[in-house]
Parts: C-alpha cells; sequence; structure tokens
C-alpha cells in the first residue's frame, strides 16, 4: 500500500511515494502508536482528519498569496529585485521547526502536534493584521487579501480544534505559549511591511510571504503524517 503526497509550493513538484510501512510502523517512531493520546481513537481520527485538511487548505492558500506577490513584483519592475533571490529571515526560524521528512517521521505524535500549534501561534498576528488592517486594504491586491482572510479563519480554526481537543487530553497547549512567551517569540515584521522605503517595503512583503508558504508546507507535513498513523490508512 502506497501514498502519495502532492505539495505544492516550496515543496513543488516534489512527489513522494511513501510506503505504508515506512511512514506507519512503530519501529522507525517509537511513540507513533496513536494510543498515546489517551483519547479514543475514533474521535482522533475526525480529529486528525480535519486538521490534516485544514493545513493542506491553509498551504494552497499561502502559495496562492507567494504566487501573486511575485507576479505583481514582476509585473512592476524590468529586472528581478536583489530581494528575490537573498536568503530571506523568518520570525519562526528561532524555534527550528524541523523540515526534512526524514526527521519528522521520527517524531512523536505529541511532538508533532506541539510543533503544529506553536506555528499556528507564531502566523496568528501576522495573518490578522495581513488580513484586517486597512493600509494593506489600499496596497495588497484582492487575491492577497482574501486568500490571507481564509488563511487567517482556516488557522484559527486549526488552532481551536486543537485546543479543544487538549484540554481533555495531555497538556500539549500551555507548555506551547510557554516556551514562546519566555524566549519572547512573535512576529514583529509590521513596521517593515509599512515602511515609506520601496525597496524595504517590498522585501518585508516578500519575506513574510516566502515564510508563510515554507511553514505552511512544515504544517501540512506534520499533520499529513499525523493522519496518516492515526487513520492507519496509508
Ligand atoms: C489551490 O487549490 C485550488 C482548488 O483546489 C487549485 O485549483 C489550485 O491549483 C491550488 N493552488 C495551489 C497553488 O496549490
Ligand atoms: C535565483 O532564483 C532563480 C529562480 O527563481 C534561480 O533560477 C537562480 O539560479 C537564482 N540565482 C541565484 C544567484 O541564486
Amino acid at each position: 500500500m502506497a501514498h502519495v503526497f502532492i505539495l505544492a509550493g516550496s515543496c513543488l513538484l516534489l512527489l513522494l511515494v511513501i510506503p505504508h510501512l515506512l511512514l506507519c510502523q512503530g519501529n522507525i517512531c517509537p511513540s507513533c502508536d496513536p494510543d498515546v493520546f489517551g483519547v479514543p481513537l475514533k474521535f482522533l481520527r475526525k480529529t486528525f482528519s480535519r486538521v490534516s485538511r485544514l493545513s493542506h487548505d491553509m498551504h494552497n492558500l499561502s502559495t496562492i498569496m507567494f504566487n501573486e506577490f511575485i507576479s505583481t513584483v514582476e509585473k512592476h519592475s524590468q529586472s528581478k529585485p536583489d530581494y528575490i533571490n537573498a536568503t530571506y529571515d523568518c520570525h519562526t526560524n528561532s524555534v527550528h521547526a524541523p523540515e526534512e521528512r526524514e526527521k519528522v517521521q521520527q517524531m512523536n505524535n505529541e511532538d508533532l502536534t506541539k510543533w503544529i500549534l506553536m506555528l499556528q501561534y507564531l502566523w496568528r498576528d501576522a495573518l490578522y493584521d495581513r488580513a484586517h488592517d486597512s493600509w494593506f486594504k489600499k496596497h495588497l491586491s484582492d487575491t492577497i487579501l482574501s486568500s490571507a482572510r481564509k488563511n487567517f479563519k482556516k488557522l484559527f480554526k486549526l488552532q481551536t480544534i486543537l485546543e479543544i481537543h487538549f484540554l481533555l487530553g495531555i497538556h500539549i497547549v500551555d507548555p506551547v505559549r510557554l516556551k514562546l512567551t519566555k524566549n519572547r517569540i512573535y512576529w514583529s515584521g509590521y513596521r517593515s511591511l509599512v515602511s515609506s522605503n520601496g525597496d524595504m517595503h517590498h522585501s518585508a512583503f516578500y519575506n513574510l510571504f516566502k515564510c508563510l508558504s515554507r511553514d505552511s508546507c512544515k504544517v501540512d507535513m506534520y499533520s499529513k503524517i499525523l493522519a496518516c498513523r492515526i487513520s492507519g490508512e496509508c
């Protein structure tokens, strides 16, 4: 049995055929047993299939935002701006959310869930501003704005599902919140985005969309791996 993942955006054209055994067998990941959550399996399946759908949609929306931004930039400038190829810096870098699939597959369900939740918390404010601030309404295209709004709604839903779920189960929410507060990790890019310096402003947007697209790809991967383990259908 095999499962085919087609991930868009930063995982563009990455087509992986993952054998069932590799992804789901216990000896690869020591605590991938769905029972570790101590919650009825039927409930877990439903939860993680919703989480997986939401994170898939969020990755799709983030990719749309990024592509739309790039195509707008390309329309309005003759040469490719420098920032397009520069290394980009994300506010989420300091938490070191794992990116390599092999590494992620070694992680247990609880840690994967923590990563999903942490990235939701870290993106919530950034997305909320984009979607609701009047300054952005003037400066961003309708496609980007409507995608940002949808993305924010889905993020909020995903976060709520996990929070409600884990209020009942083991404590995942508090340690995640505590870690972010203690280390003062949050999004602080607002000033650069609204800068009157055109280069700074564009490169801040590029950074934002690139980071969002990268992180939503990670969350999508974590969710798919979790959903696969818990449903046993991969
Ligand atoms: C996003 O989803 C829509 C509808 O399913 C699809 O048509 C589109 O190609 C997707 N876009 C990306 C960038 O994945
Ligand atoms: C810049 O990015 C393009 C793809 O967008 C790539 O083909 C090219 O090799 C990159 N250039 C450098 C110097 O990294």
